[in-house]
């Protein structure tokens, strides 16, 4: 088993052909902050890091790298010695972009770039003071190739822990801290990204969200309700480039000494361990109807 572990998602970096809309969008819908510019490269933050979205041009959407940050327990010398005697190559990247000196660059089975990195920039740029201003991002869930190799590379590679499945052999649920989830990966014959989530404060700020997504002319696909695999009250809507976005709130709490969630009024069994799910919404709302298209 490896020592590597990473305990969170830090930021998400997306290719756009309409770069400046997917800037605007982050900016006046999402509230985050402009950190830096760089060769056309737009470094977004949502308070206190220095990037935790990057948006570049591309010839497509979606995601160019997603950075995890690592315990820092090892050095990212012994974290690449480690990956290699585990089969996997790795690149340490040095004075690569902004605000992440060092970082190991590699990829997961399913072919997403993963960057890998011990120390982050936190210039505390501040919150936004209009749009959303999300807490922070909260996970991402991404269609993959060569699921059950990807599912294994997350856990037994980088130090992730099974919370939830849907179906046996479709969508699982993996988090790196006390969150229900930080990845959530959907078996597929190819890999993309599924949503970007958000977490918000609270249901009150759930519905202000969706007004302010409203008044800028953004529909919400699906939602408020319930999830059944963390419990999260979600609302979905497309970012300028037509990425789905998740907006949430009262995440489950997994205590990882027990291997429960917190409990919960709405937990339907007592004490909730990680298990197997069929549907996606507790409230029974048709989310597979709703959500077909993504
Ligand atoms: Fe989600």
């Amino acid at each position: 088993m490896s020592n590597v572990k990473v305990f969170r998602l830090a930021y998400a970096d997306f290719f756009s052909q309409e770069p400046k809309k997917m800037v605007d969008y982050y900016t006046t819908t999402l509230g985050y902050r402009i950190m830096e510019e760089q060769d056309g490269i737009t470094y977004l933050s949502n308070g206190v890091d220095h990037h935790n979205i990057v948006i570049r041009p591309g010839n497509q959407k979606g995601i160019r790298s997603y950075g995890y940050q690592l315990d820092g327990k090892l050095s990212l010398e012994e974290v690449q010695a480690q990956l290699h005697s585990q089969g996997i190559d790795s690149t340490l990247i040095v004075d690569g972009k902004p605000g992440v000196s060092r970082y190991l660059e590699l990829h997961d089975p399913a072919g997403n770039t993963v960057e890998l990195f011990t120390v982050m920039a936190q210039p505390v740029i501040g919150y936004g003071t209009t749009g959303i201003l999300p807490l922070k991002l909260g996970h991402i869930a991404f269609y993959a190739k060569n699921f059950v190799e990807t599912v294994e590379f997350y856990s037994d590679v980088l130090g992730f822990t099974f919370t939830d499945k849907i179906g046996e052999a479709f969508c699982n649920f993996l988090t790196c801290n006390h969150e229900h989830h930080v990845l959530n990966i959907v078996s597929s014959d190819e890999t993309r990204l599924h949503h970007i989530a958000y977490q918000l404060r609270d249901a009150g700020h759930q519905y202000a969200s969706s007004d302010i997504l409203a008044k800028q002319g953004l529909n919400v696909l699906w939602g408020p309700s319930r999830h059944t695999a963390g419990h999260n009250i979600a609302t979905y809507h497309h970012d300028s480039d037509g990425n789905v976005v998740e907006l949430y709130t009262e995440m489950d709490v997994y205590i990882s000494e027990l291997d429960i969630f917190e409990p919960r009024p709405w937990h339907q069994e007592l004490p909730l361990k990680p298990r197997k799910w069929e549907g996606l919404s507790s409230w029974g709302t048709e989310f597979e109807v709703d959500l077909a298209k993504i």
